[in-house]
């Protein structure tokens, strides 16, 4: 199989099941994030099929849909293997064939962290049905490890906008309205991933240095935005035409270049930020918690509190209280439906 270094990243062009086989040991990948062709149009092919390159459409191999169930778990079982325990992966894909997926990773040890839906614009335009636009992407762990999730890597929990909504919360809900990208007059790979889509997913689940994996590279748009982000970056390319245009192009990229146009989110630092927990500190928390609940204070409020008071974050405390048995508005207090409802997203104890 042939393959190419980039600045550093290998990249091959082949079957990602048999390349990933030859060349990306168990365990090594820290984040795949991955498009597989969707199998749409693939039996009206046909005639084009042959064993080596597939379905070749300007430089894009389709798959059968008869075959699309093997072929998702076939890469998916790759994915797995690769995936270092506590590794995130990423799978974007349209509707028409998302069971097969669902149904490959269900085969697999991965497990769910959440089903996103990502909004486009440009869909496909109807006049008697609605307009499709939307994908689903399937963000999945790999157990046995720490899940890297930088949870104020782009907004700052106590960061607000206009309405004193949490900016951190709406980054994190799990519809995405992220436009895609036009570009006049590029060669482009079809279904090309818009960068704002690839970074948000980077900040969130990798960090520097980490090895970002794409099965499917197409327009290899996760191995510029990973570059671009200071991560190491791998991936596979049925397709000799995408795959040779796309690495050329490849060459020019900077590693991180992309990082002077991040945002920089509003972060606290708190004094016992890190730090582990003594058996007083637990008893004082414990404590002050109970306190403040039995005073009718909210329980926002009362993390509010003791963040100052402790010089510890928010998700810190939640999560101590949590371990501790102290959850939905803490003991001596009735359960406060205003303030500890799922549909204040303040006030609600993390759920993972
Ligand atoms: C939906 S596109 C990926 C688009 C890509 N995410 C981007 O932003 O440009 C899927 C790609 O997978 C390639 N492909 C199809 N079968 C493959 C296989 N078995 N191994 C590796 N690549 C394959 C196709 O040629 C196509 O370029």
């Amino acid at each position: 199989m042939k393959s190419e270094e980039i600045n550093g990243n290998i990249f091959y062009n082949g079957d990602c099941v048999t390349g990933a086989r030859e060349h990306i040991p168990d365990n090594s990948v820290d984040l795949i994030i991955t498009d597989p062709p969707y199998g749409i149009n693939g039996d009206q092919l046909h005639q084009h099929y042959n064993r080596d390159e597939e379905f070749v459409v300007e430089g894009y191999v389709e798959v059968p849909a008869s075959e699309y169930g093997e072929f998702s778990l076939n890469w998916v079982k790759e994915a797995e293997r690769i995936l270092r325990p506590g590794g995130s992966i990423y799978i974007v894909s349209g509707y028409t064939n998302l069971y097969h997926i669902l149904a490959a990773l269900r085969e697999t040890g991965l497990r769910e962290v959440n089903h996103i839906i990502w909004k486009y614009n440009f869909g496909v335009y109807t006049s008697r049905k609605y307009v499709s636009s939307h994908y689903h992407i399937l963000f999945y762990e790999k157990p046995g490890g720490e899940r890297t999730f930088d949870l104020e890597s782009r907004f700052g929990l106590k960061e607000k906008d206009l309405d004193n909504g949490s900016l951190n919360y709406q980054d994190r809900e799990d519809v995405w309205i992220i436009n895609r990208e036009y570009k006049p007059g590029q060669v482009k790979n079809k279904n090309e991933l818009p960068a704002e889509l690839l970074v948000k997913m980077m900040q969130y689940s990798s960090n520097e240095g980490d090895l970002v994996c794409d099965m499917f590279l197409g327009g290899f748009s996760t191995a510029r935005v990973a570059i671009g982000l200071n991560r190491r970056a791998t991936g596979f390319e049925i397709s000799q035409t995408a795959f040779e245009v796309k690495a050329r192009e490849l060459q020019d990229v900077r590693h991180g270049y992309l990082l002077p146009s991040l945002r920089t989110p509003d972060v606290e630092e708190r004094k016992n930020q890190g730090k582990s927990w003594t058996d007083a500190d637990i008893k004082t928390l414990t404590d002050r918690f109970t306190r403040l609940a039995e005073s009718g204070k909210t329980k926002q409020s009362i993390i509010e509190t003791l963040e100052e008071e402790l010089g510890r974050g928010r998700w810190a405390i939640e999560k101590m209280l949590k371990k501790q048995g102290i959850q939905n508005g803490g003991r001596g207090r009735p359960h406060n439906k205003a303030t500890d409802g799922e549909h204040n997203s303040q006030a609600v104890l993390p759920l993972d």
